[in-house]
């Protein structure tokens, strides 16, 4: 998984390098620069001192001495002061430069405190906004993984709003025992049909005679359109390329139906086909999946690959499958979606209000304690 969120003390981790949250003499001080520093040993700052400081937004490398970790990477946040002296940018350079320095001694792991977000003051939910931004766009380039550490909960500062949404949310979805229920909630199913509830149609509504119909559109466009009666006056005149544009996406959502309704097809060859089907690169749907290139090439050339529910979810998010396509997609890896699991609760929150940003779904799984998305 190229990004995790955990709750952990970072100077146990075992990643190529951490980072330390230093101050600009690079010579120790509290926090987690006085945990990283009594872990590591004196040698530690022996180094440190030929350092000649640090610059706040920069980093520099030391090795890791008794730390299970190879390298030290420090780096200097930057002290709150109202948000308006370039804060938000030196913080993002202080991740973007402490990832350039992990890549240029070839660290294939590396692992975060939430930099700033304590004696220098940095609002906590400014502080992940810019590290989770800063870290994505990187992963975006590059192949890590890269950890964020919360030393304690209270420092996890998710959205309050989003938080008690979702809070609400699995309060009306998550099955108590003696409540069971379908998965498919009501609103969902209208949805999965067809129904006037919901702005996209699910591919299993459409039918093929769907896409037979704008190819004579898109053949005929320009043409003035009228209603079913005889009417004087056309109703709208179609462009070529309006026609054009639906007819791609009705194709597309044919291709799907294909992809899922093909009951022999493997959880792999559905998995490629729904890619292909998407106009994606699989360079760009493992990414957005938050699954690794390594475990992706495996399930590629292996067809009969078994995941884990959270790879299937990832990839569901990833493909921005809506919740019929999900539990198709799920049932081909021998999994179904339950509202007798919290984490399952959330996903289906995030999927109905159609959002599809992982990262932010992984924050809401690690607010909730849950297992993240993603491998
Ligand atoms: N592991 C992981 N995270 C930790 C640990 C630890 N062992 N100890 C503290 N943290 C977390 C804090 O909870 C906070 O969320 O690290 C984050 C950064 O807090 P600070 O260590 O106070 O760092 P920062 O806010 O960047 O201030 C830097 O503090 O320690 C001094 O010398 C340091 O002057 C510098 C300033």
């Amino acid at each position: 998984m190229p990004f995790h969120i955990i709750q952990g003390d970072i100077t146990k981790i075992q990643a190529d390098a951490i980072v330390n949250a230093a101050n600009r003499s690079l010579l120790g001080g509290g926090g987690v620069d006085g945990a990283i520093h009594r872990a590591a040993g004196p040698r530690l700052l022996e180094e440190c001192r030929t350092l000649n400081g640090c610059k706040t937004g920069e980093a520099k490398i030391t090795r890791g001495y008794d730390l299970p970790a190879k390298y030290v990477i420090h780096t200097v946040g930057p002290i709150w002061s109202g948000g308006h002296q370039g804060e938000p940018e030196l913080l993002a350079s202080a991740y973007r430069n402490s990832l350039i320095l992990a890549l240029e001694n070839n660290c294939e792991s590396v692992a975060f405190p939430l930099i700033s977000s304590g004696v220098y003051g940095y609002p906590l939910e400014g502080a992940l906004e810019v590290a989770v931004s800063t870290i994505r766009a990187f992963l975006e380039e590059h192949d890590m993984d890269v950890t964020l550490v919360i030393f304690d909960k209270s420092s996890f500062r998710f959205d309050i709003r989003l938080y008690s949404d979702i809070s609400g949310y699995i309060r009306n979805h998550c099955e108590t025992p003696e409540r069971p229920g379908s998965f498919l909630g009501d609103a969902a199913k209208s949805v999965a049909f067809g129904g006037v509830s919901g702005s996209r149609r699910s591919i299993f509504s459409r039918g093929k005679t769907e896409a037979k119909k704008m190819e004579e559109r898109s053949a005929g466009a320009g043409v003035r359109r009228y209603a079913e009666e005889p009417c004087k006056e056309p109703l709208y005149e179609e462009t070529a390329e309006e026609a054009e544009v639906c007819l791609d996406s009705i194709k597309e959502e044919d291709a799907l139906i294909e992809a899922l309704q093909n009951l022999d097809e493997s959880f792999s060859q559905s998995l490629l086909r729904l890619i292909d089907a998407r106009g994606m690169k699989d360079s760009e749907c493992y990414k957005k999946a938050n699954i690794d290139r390594k475990l992706f090439s495996k399930i590629r050339s292996d067809v009969h690959y078994r995941p884990s529910k959270q790879t299937v979810l990832a990839f569901a998010v990833a493909l921005e499958l809506d919740l019929p396509e999900t539990e198709e997609l799920l049932k081909k890896a021998g999994f179904a979606l339950s509202h007798a699991s919290k984490s399952d609760v959330i996903v289906e929150y995030f999927i109905a209000h159609r959002n599809y940003d992982i990262y932010r779904i992984n924050e809401a799984l690690f607010a909730f304690d849950q297992n993240l998305l993603g491998a």
